[in-house]
């Protein structure tokens, strides 16, 4: 059998499985964990350890088609306004319930558009921030900039606060491409926004691209994995585009027929993996590129690289603190999700209450099968030793899965007793085979393609 051959016989062609940006993944979330266990898990948090803050900006300009992000339009400034001063109230309360002495290593702003805010929502909202938390020496603070929805002062605004990490949203520069995915944005602006970002001295600019776009073809791939590497990027995500129109409605706007099938999906993530893979960047995990001194390529060569909501992270915080509508928080203990509706999360936290009205509570199970899932999405190995030695005689269960996965991938994975691998050619299986350590199965319908 040919190499696609045998790629397809595996399922890389058919399956929808996880992400694995979390194990267990969202779906599993159920109301019996709340506010109850947020503010529990909040105070017990072990302030040796510094924590990361993810804060939600639900909202855009315009609203891309393709976009599966939990945003939505706005013509005025006014439900901004609104929503930022529910956060500032949110702050506040994190600042009240915090165990004294926590510090602040990683803060994240996503969304949505964080650039949708103007200069002085930006001081003000950084401000209490900083007014409810002390910043690490070494913090990392990253910012998600739409190039359209941005401008030098409300880059300036967010350098002043600290900003020192930039992600870019690129998916396609091919106008037609473009046209159907409702998200014109050209090469130009882009390059001054990159251009910006480094006047004001942030260093470290990451591009997300997505493949699988509507109408998109190799050769438009091919044209925008050029301009994107003409920008000199740190760091570049590189995304199938997830068609789940019956969770991200607004993708109804695009026409299955325009969308590239399974095998040309895959020759575009490969074409665009080696060119990145030519211009001197490394490849992390099963998505990400980066220059091989950025810190993203340093975690992946010791290790120490991670996953979370994000994609792929260099955060070793144990606690992730989301604040806003639909932000998830990590804590030793589980998850917890602030609701996802902006109204229901604006009147739990205006009567007092924090907004987590879903989660998962961890045994030790879980914890056990999400570090083995995280070690192949980051490692493409799963170190049976280094689990036992963190986990004890427990990882015992997961004999039989790593010999299941070395029985069903003969020529894409080794297993050696101790260690599962999982070669070069078997990568784009990752998450097929991450799927074997999940004992939580849910309907395919509810995730996106293996590629
Ligand atoms: C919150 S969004 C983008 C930030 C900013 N609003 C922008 O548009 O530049 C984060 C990223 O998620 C990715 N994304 C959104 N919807 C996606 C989908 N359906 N499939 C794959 N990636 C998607 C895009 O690459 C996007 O840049
Ligand atoms: S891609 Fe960015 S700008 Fe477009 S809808 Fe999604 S969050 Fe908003």
């Amino acid at each position: 059998m040919s190499y696609l051959e045998n790629l397809e016989s595996a399922g890389l062609f058919d399956r929808s499985v996880p992400r694995y940006t979390s194990y267990p993944t969202a779906p599993h979330f159920h109301d019996g964990v709340g506010r109850k266990q947020f503010d529990g898990w909040l105070k017990s948090l072990d302030t040796a350890h510094p924590v990361s803050i993810y804060v939600h900006i639900p909202f855009c300009e315009r609203l891309c088609w393709f976009c599966a992000c939990r945003t939505q339009g706005v013509s005025s400034l006014s439900p901004v306004q609104a929503y930022l001063n529910t956060l500032l109230a949110e702050i506040a309360m994190f600042k009240a319930a915090r165990p004294k002495g926590l510090k602040l290593g990683r803060l994240h702003f996503g969304g949505g558009s964080p650039t949708i805010l103007t200069p002085d929502m930006i001081d003000t909202l950084i401000a209490a921030i900083r007014d409810a938390i002390d910043f690490d020496d070494t913090y990392e603070f990253s910012v998600e900039i739409d190039p359209t929805a941005c401008s030098d002062e409300k880059l300036g605004a967010f350098a002043r606060g600290g900003m020192n990490r930039a992600s870019i949203g690129v998916q396609d520069f091919n106008e037609k491409v473009q046209a159907a995915i409702g998200r014109p944005q050209g090469y130009d602006l882009t390059r001054k926004t990159v251009e910006s970002l480094r006047k004001y001295g942030i260093n470290s600019i990451n591009i997300d691209m997505v493949y699988g776009l509507p109408y998109q073809d190799l050769e438009a791939l091919i044209n925008t994995t050029r301009q994107v590497i003409t920008l000199t990027p740190d760091r570049v995500a590189l995304f199938g585009y997830a068609h789940v129109p019956w969770m991200a409605k607004r993708q109804k706007m695009i026409s299955e027929d325009s969308l590239p099938g399974a095998y040309e999906r895959f020759a575009q993530a490969e074409r665009a993996a080696k060119m990145f893979s030519e211009a001197g960047l490394t490849a992390i995990g099963i998505d990400h590129f980066a220059v091989p001194t950025d810190s993203l390529a340093i975690a992946s060569q010791n290790g120490h690289l991670r996953r979370n909501f994000q994609g792929y992270t260099d955060d070793r915080c144990t606690a992730l603190i989301g604040l806003g509508a639909s932000s998830i928080s990590r804590f030793p203990q589980g998850f917890t999700q602030n609701n996802a509706a902006t109204v229901n999360y604006s009147k739990s936290i205006a009567s007092g209450n924090w907004s987590a009205s879903r989660g998962f509570s961890l045994g030790l199970e879980d914890r056990m099968r999400s570090r083995a899932i995280e070690m192949l999405m980051c490692d493409f190995q799963m170190d049976l030793d280094a689990l036992t030695a963190e986990f004890g005689d427990f990882t015992k269960s997961l004999f039989s899965d790593c010999r299941q996965v070395s029985e069903t991938f003969p020529n894409f994975t080794t297993f050696d007793g101790n260690v599962l691998k999982i070669n070069p050619e078997g990568r784009p299986l990752t998450r097929i085979i991450a799927t074997v350590f999940d004992t939580y199965t849910t309907s395919e319908a509810k995730h996106s393609r293996a590629i």
